[in-house]
């Protein structure tokens, strides 16, 4: 089974996948790999990160394109060149179009920084804190057309403290990311059978 990870940025969620991949045999055991990462920021991080692991990257500008369905359509030319059985969006800065999604129905998710449906949107820490949560979290779900709305998969909780920032806050629930994303792909993969 092939995966593609798409990222914008760090990409640290996606090295978390990789390297839970690694530690765990997903080749020999779920008979999958991560066959790709593909960056629509050519100065994204994280694809040093999987050009290291002997990954192949790509990256697509969007800049580069003068609509957003021309951008989706060679996001999913330069996708299915890896015959993906799963689309993993992984910090991926992007709204996707309805056509996008519906290409991918049923096998593309995501990681949002917040306990859906809770949040959704951006700016979702300091959105916490500022709602006074005493807890928050991150939320694996399905990709549908609306955004942040699809099936959850898995959930992290981690408490807001009363000097949390955003940063602070942040910084906690990427380290929750970081577990349940692998995670949930494995899950996944082995739900496919
Ligand atoms: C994380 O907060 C994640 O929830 C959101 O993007 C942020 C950065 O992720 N989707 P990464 O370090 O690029 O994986």
């Amino acid at each position: 089974k092939n995966i593609v990870i798409l990222i914008s940025g760090s990409g640290s969620n996606m090295a978390a996948i990789v390297r839970r991949a690694q530690q765990e045999q997903w080749s020999e055991r779920l008979h999958a790999r991560v066959s790709a990462v593909i960056s629509n920021k050519a100065d994204a991080q994280g694809l040093a990160f999987a050009r290291e692991q002997g990954i192949a990257t790509a990256v697509l500008d969007h800049k580069a394109f003068d609509s957003r369905e021309a951008f989706d359509a060679a996001l999913k030319v330069e996708i299915d060149r890896f015959e993906p059985d799963l689309v993993v969006l992984a910090g991926f800065m992007r709204i996707l179009t309805p056509g996008f999604v519906a290409h991918y129905a049923g096998r593309l998710i995501n990681i949002h920084p917040s306990l859906l449906p809770a949040f959704t949107g951006l700016n979702t820490h300091q959105r916490a804190i500022d709602a006074g949560c005493r807890f928050a979290g991150a939320t694996v779900h399905q990709v549908t057309a609306e955004l942040d709305h699809g099936a959850i998969l898995a959930q992290a909780v981690v408490p807001v403290l009363p000097d949390d920032t955003a940063d602070t806050l942040a910084a906690r629930v990427l380290t929750q990311e970081h577990r349940i994303y692998p995670q949930a792909v494995a899950a996944w993969l082995r739900s496919q059978g």
